[in-house]
């Protein structure tokens, strides 16, 4: 039927979109959009845009440096840098504490434990008689560190001591090799005042060998290398002037210490030092605590030195001897200056 009034009007077709969808003709799904007021697409739009913003911080977090994750990222890796660096300290002073206990203390349980008779040797640690262990060990710093960086001023008291000393065609005895360079300083102060000779004696061949090596070079024949033990001395009595015992007397068995003290008077002319470096009992509690528990684990016979075998106490006992003691880092160490009467 043709429209009431006015001429038939075409109704000019939706332009075409892409695709095929015509414009202005709503799908089903367009609806919500559509019938959306300007309020609701502005929301719209400002969910995806924040949507977008998330993923692009989550891509962020996932892909920066610790560097540039911000104060709180920082600090926890560094916390599991502190903590992976302290374990791995932990690590190397327990592989540390259990290498030296096995070639110490460790060794001479199982010989006990194994039986058979006591030697002139049995005391004597595989760190002092095997060349791999005695050139693996004898390395300064770690000695150094074993006597709590103290080894340099305990050695210089004794080096002052013999360079204060006319030695001039006398003698110096130095009974049992030690680690560091304590042999090579009291050497060269030794001839330095004079003295014609020095004779190292030692219980172990390989440690004289080793000290060969140290002095050998520089001194040649103005050292002689002796096996001896030095609880029981083959040299002639009285032939030295200087008497140099570094760190023995703790690791022998009581009965031994004094006899070693009793050999060292022996060797010396009258007149001559003994310059004995040795452990102390600390002051300070906790020193105290510290170094009575390194005496427990690792070498017990060494706490004997604080009380019933004190070298002093046990030279005064001797008699025939003048004795100054100088105690070093709050009093762990000492070093006794014993002139022979
Ligand atoms: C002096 S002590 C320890 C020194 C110290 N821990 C250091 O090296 O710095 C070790 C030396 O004493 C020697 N020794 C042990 N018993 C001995 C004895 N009865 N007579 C002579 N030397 C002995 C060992 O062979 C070793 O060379």
């Amino acid at each position: 039927m043709p429209p009431a009034s006015g001429a038939a009007r075409k109704i000019p077709s939706p332009p075409r979109l892409r695709g095929g969808r015509e414009m202005g003709r709503r799908r089903p799904s367009d609806s919500a959009t559509h019938r959306c007021s300007g309020r609701c697409l502005a929301g719209t739009v400002r969910a995806s845009r924040q949507r977008a913003d998330h993923r692009r911080k989550e891509h962020h977090e996932q892909y920066q440096s610790p560097r540039d994750a911000g104060p709180g990222a920082g600090a926890g890796a560094m916390s599991t840098f502190t903590i992976n660096a302290l374990a791995g300290l932990a690590l190397l002073l327990a592989a540390t504490g259990l290498f030296f206990f096995a070639t110490t203390r460790g060794t001479l349980i199982v010989r006990g434990l194994a039986g058979g008779r006591r030697s002139s040797e049995s005391h004597v640690y595989p760190i002092y008689s095997r060349m791999g262990l005695i050139k693996l060990v004898d390395f300064q710093p770690i000695i150094s560190a074993i006597l709590l960086f103290q080894y340099h001023r305990l050695v210089s008291k004794i080096v002052a001591g013999l360079g204060s000393t006319n030695l001039k065609r006398k003698q110096v005895l130095i009974t049992s090799c030690a680690f560091g360079n304590v042999i090579p300083r009291t050497v060269e102060a030794a001839l330095g005042s004079g003295a014609e000779k020095v004779v190292i004696a030692d219980i172990i061949r390989n440690e004289l060998t080793h000290a060969r090596g140290k002095l050998d070079a520089q001194y040649g024949r103005r050292i002689e290398y002796v096996e001896e033990d030095a609880t029981a001395m083959h040299l002639e009595e009285g032939f030295a002037d200087a008497n140099i015992i570094f760190f023995l007397l703790h690791e022998l068995p009581h009965d031994l210490k004094v006899k070693t003290l009793s050999e060292a008077g022996r060797m010396l002319a009258p007149g001559g030092k003994l310059y004995l470096g040795e452990f102390h009992k600390p002051a300070p509690f906790v020193l105290k605590c510290l170094s009575w528990s390194y005496f427990k684990v690792f070498e017990p016979l060494g706490l004997a030195l604080w009380d019933s075998h004190d070298p002093v106490a046990i030279l005064q006992e001797m008699g025939g001897w003048t004795v100054e003691r100088q105690t070093f880092f709050f009093g762990n160490f000492q070093i006794v200056t014993a002139t022979r009467h």
